[in-house]
């Protein structure tokens, strides 16, 4: 299979480096930085979206899927980081987003001018009165999910940012256009494709949500989506041997994903799910702030690795991405521990069954901007929430405490290449501010030392590439009931592998289920070089024994 051996390396463009001087990333800068991603050893680039857009959600909100912003570089631009990142090992992948478009795209706008056709291509439903939309769905960035639009005097729905219109994938002509725009970026060399919010496509119906909660259970993995999404596939992607596709999954189940990622179900290669990242989600809020709760953590990796395995499916496995606090700050120790519990996050996702995303900056420890003024932040999630909470009656540096832990802007600030102005990324003012911290976080830094964070990252990436065991073995948990540890095995035939990872700052014991004899250290984030049967772990140490 091919997707057994591929890490993916996100890079948020915007972020990630300038080389024009505008503060704004681009695809020349990532062409200056494809040395970096190859010594790293990944072997795909997954890019957010760099199409025309009137950025409101920084990209997502797409105008024209064929044209490239301008701000990132012309078509000549990218075809050449194609070329160059192929002799580097590296192929690209695109991201889709399919579940809208912004508001000013030519559908759109051709839409409100009256032509049937487009309107067709969107949602829009009469309001249950005046004044008052067709439904109580919410929209996931706050407020009514509907809006009113006088000419017709119907509302159209957005699951988003009022920017982005919902299409209406009933409409076969919509589902040819997405597939046509699939096979525009493969001709343009692209074989990686990531499909944002795919599982909400296929909308179930249109009543109001009982529970007065959002209305997730109505357009969350629709009773359309798998045949949707085995027409894509064999309408564009699944032409081509080599394509490698993820799906990005809302609130999702198990059941659905491991028909979205099942071997031969001819829909995707492997999906992102998320409630491994909801467990430090007070009452399941995401606004509401606690630790995060290690036993359900620990609890759902295991259930998705199994689940999935069972019938053959794959996982993405990921901390984080450009939606996600920085995994450093949030599950680890960002400042005591930084390096150990870095190299520990990674290790412990990494070695599980399924495909590595490492997001930028990752690789060296970046995190959380912390912020301090809402000025600061640019995310339109993070500035409509500030609003809605500070109504609510919070206090300001409540609210204002409650974005540094979990707005997506923390993931989005300039990529820290070294001690430079604004850490190397650009010598102008960035479109989003600096972290403070990056004369001492950055990769120059980093990898000064000799027992860096990368060099840690590297060996997990090369162990991924060059052991089959890492790539196919079968994920099985050990010491389930330990509190402080997540601990699993992989077997390929007489292949084992055990990974043992102490995933707090105090230091414990834990006995394995079987003699170590045999075994010898494969990675360790504290230079042990033998382990028996009962460790005595350091703080955020990781561990992984091996035997053939
Ligand atoms: C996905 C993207 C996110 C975006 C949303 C709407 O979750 O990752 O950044 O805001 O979809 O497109």
């Amino acid at each position: 299979m091919g997707k057994n051996d591929k890490i993916v390396y996100q890079i948020y463009p915007k972020s990630f480096q300038d080389s024009d001087h505008d503060g704004w990333g681009d695809i020349r800068g990532v062409i200056s930085r494809l040395d970096y991603l190859q010594e790293l050893g990944i072997n795909y680039i997954w890019f957010n979206p760099m199409m025309i857009s009137p950025q409101k959600d920084n990209g997502y909100d797409v105008a024209d899927y064929r044209a490239l912003d301008p701000r990132y570089g012309t078509m000549e631009d990218f075809e050449e980081l194609v070329r160059e990142a192929k002799k580097r090992g590296i192929d690209i992948m695109f991201d889709m987003v399919f579940n809208h478009t912004s508001v000013e795209h030519e559908w759109f706008q051709r839409a409100l001018a009256g032509e049937e056709k487009y309107k067709n291509y969107y949602i829009f439903r009469r309001g249950k009165g005046p004044g008052v939309p067709p439904n109580n769905w919410q929209s996931k960035f706050a407020g009514s999910a509907w809006q009113y639009v006088e000419q017709f005097d119907e509302y159209y729905l957005h699951l988003f940012d009022v920017s982005q219109a919902d299409l209406d994938w009933t409409n076969p002509d919509v589902r040819k256009e997405c597939a046509d725009i699939v096979n525009y970026w493969r001709a343009k060399g692209v074989h990686g494709f990531r499909f944002d919010v795919i599982n909400l496509i296929s909308k179930a119906s249109f009543e109001d949500d009982p529970n007065n909660f959002d209305g997730r259970q109505f357009y969350t993995d629709g009773p359309k989506e798998h045949e949707y999404l085995r027409e894509l596939n064999r309408a564009s992607f699944g032409q081509d041997p080599e394509s490698l596709t993820v799906g990005e999954m809302s609130s999702t189940t198990i059941e659905n994903c491991v028909r979205y990622a099942g071997e031969g179900t001819e829909e995707l290669d492997m999906v992102f799910s998320f409630h491994h990242l909801k467990t430090d989600y007070k009452n399941k809020k995401k606004w509401e702030l606690q630790p995060a709760d290690f036993m359900e953590l620990k609890g759902l990796l295991t259930e998705w690795q199994l689940g999935m395995q069972e019938k053959n499916a794959w996982n993405a496995l990921f901390w984080n991405c450009h939606d996600q606090p920085r995994s450093v700050s949030r599950f680890g120790n960002d400042k005591e521990y930084r390096k150990e519990s870095a190299k520990m996050l990674a290790c412990m996702m990494q070695m599980m069954r399924g495909t590595p995303y490492i997001y930028q900056g990752e690789e060296f420890g970046m995190t959380n901007a912390y912020f301090t003024d809402i000025q600061e932040y640019a995310d339109v999630e993070s500035t409509n929430i500030y609003d809605v909470l500070l109504k609510e009656g919070k206090p300001k540096e409540e609210v204002l405490h409650i974005l540094q832990e979990r707005s997506r802007d923390n993931a989005r600030t300039p990529m820290q290449w070294d001690d430079s102005e604004n850490g190397g990324f650009s010598d102008v003012k960035p479109w989003i501010r600096s972290q403070a911290g990056y004369k001492e976080i950055n990769a120059a830094n980093d990898r000064s030392d000799p027992d860096s964070i990368f060099a840690f990252y590297q060996e997990l990436i090369r162990l991924r590439k060059t052991m089959p065991v890492v790539q196919e073995g079968l994920f099985e948990p050990i010491l389930e009931d330990h509190t402080k540890v997540f601990a699993y095995k992989r077997v390929l035939g007489q292949e084992c592998l055990i990974a043992v990872n102490n995933f707090f700052g105090e230091e414990t014991e834990v006995t394995l289920p079987e003699a170590t004899d045999g075994y010898r250290v494969l990675l360790s984030n504290y230079g042990r070089t033998e382990a028996g049967q009962t460790i005595h772990l350091k703080p955020y140490e990781t561990l992984v024994l091996y035997k053939a």
